[in-house]
């Protein structure tokens, strides 16, 4: 396969620039393509001429994106909207990345790919608006959505609790929000076999099982051998400039369909803490 990764220098991007042996990859950073300059993307895309195209790119501080809302809509909404019609031109296919956070977290279950978009912060309406977008300039496209992300090449969760934990004696950490830890390497994977299986539509990919950032937080610190107490809190006591939804665990039905089952969070912590 001709593949060309946008937001390739990111935590997810790098792990697919590891992935694809085998593949024809080319990865692009912001210096070399601005996916909001829509010229630019269809210049780079008609030279290089992918059979697929995935896109990790997008403006991903959370908090940042509620003080920075135009740059959120611009990179996370237009963006996309700018590499699909590009897309559409030179018929490349596509798979986009988008988040848990296009839901409201007022689910008890799961949520499945139909489920209603309802999201609480700038990212997730960005992400949201996106994949609407998507679909009606590439109904075709293939629309992954994940969840809480960790892998070596950025910075991610187990690294942040880790580096704490070594000058800490104790560490506060939500008990009150539920999603799926999702490691990169694991990610890559089943992205590379999506696009061998000629993916389309939304699909839920993150690794099995769920906790809460305290039980990874704990996890992460037993793992490692650190003395470090873990303390629950609720996401009040620790505010932050954008809400995130109390419940945003995905389910992995529709990655079934495609017979890929992905290994479960602490399997894949465990590894990514070895690597
Ligand atoms: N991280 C998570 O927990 C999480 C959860 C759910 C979904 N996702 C989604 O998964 C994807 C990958 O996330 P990530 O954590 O790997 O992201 P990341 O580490 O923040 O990397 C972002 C990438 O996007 C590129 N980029 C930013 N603005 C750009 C622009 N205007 N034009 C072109 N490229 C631009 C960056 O390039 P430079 O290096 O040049 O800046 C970088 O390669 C994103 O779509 C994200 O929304 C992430």
């Amino acid at each position: 396969m001709k593949v060309m990764i946008l937001g390739a220098t990111g935590l997810l991007g790098k792990a697919l620039m590891r992935e694809g042996s085998g593949d024809e990859v080319t990865g692009l950073s912001s210096r070399d393509v601005d996916i909001r300059n829509a010229q630019q993307v269809r210049e780079v895309l008609e030279k290089a001429r992918p059979e697929w195209i995935v896109l990790a790119a997008a403006y991903t501080d959370v908090d940042g994106c509620e003080s920075h809302q135009d740059l959120a809509f611009a990179v996370n909404r237009d963006g996309p909207l700018n590499v699909a019609k590009a897309a559409k031109q030179i018929g490349a296919k596509l798979i986009f990345l988008s988040s848990d956070y296009v839901f409201d977290g007022k689910n008890t279950v799961p949520y499945e790919i139909d489920d209603t978009r309802n999201p609480q912060s700038i990212y997730g309406r960005s992400k949201a608006e996106a994949e609407l977008g998507l679909l009606e300039v590439l109904p075709e496209c293939c629309i992954a959505r994940t969840s809480w992300l960790f892998g070596r090449g950025g910075k991610c969760f187990p690294e942040t609790i880790l580096k704490l934990a070594a000058t800490r004696p104790t560490l506060d950490v939500v008990n009150d929000q539920r999603g799926c830890p999702t490691y990169t390497v694991d990610l890559a994977r089943a992205i590379a076999e999506l696009c061998r299986r000629g993916a389309s539509g939304i699909v839920h990919v993150t690794n099995a099982g769920d906790c809460t950032w305290f039980d990874f937080a704990r996890e992460i610190v037993k793992s490692a051998g650190l003395a470090t107490d873990v303390l629950p809190v609720s996401s009040q006591q620790m505010a932050r400039p954008a809400p995130r939804p109390a419940y945003s665990v995905l389910s992995p039905a529709s990655l079934q369909r495609y017979e890929i089952v992905m290994p479960a969070w602490r399997d894949a912590l465990q590894r990514y803490l070895g690597s």
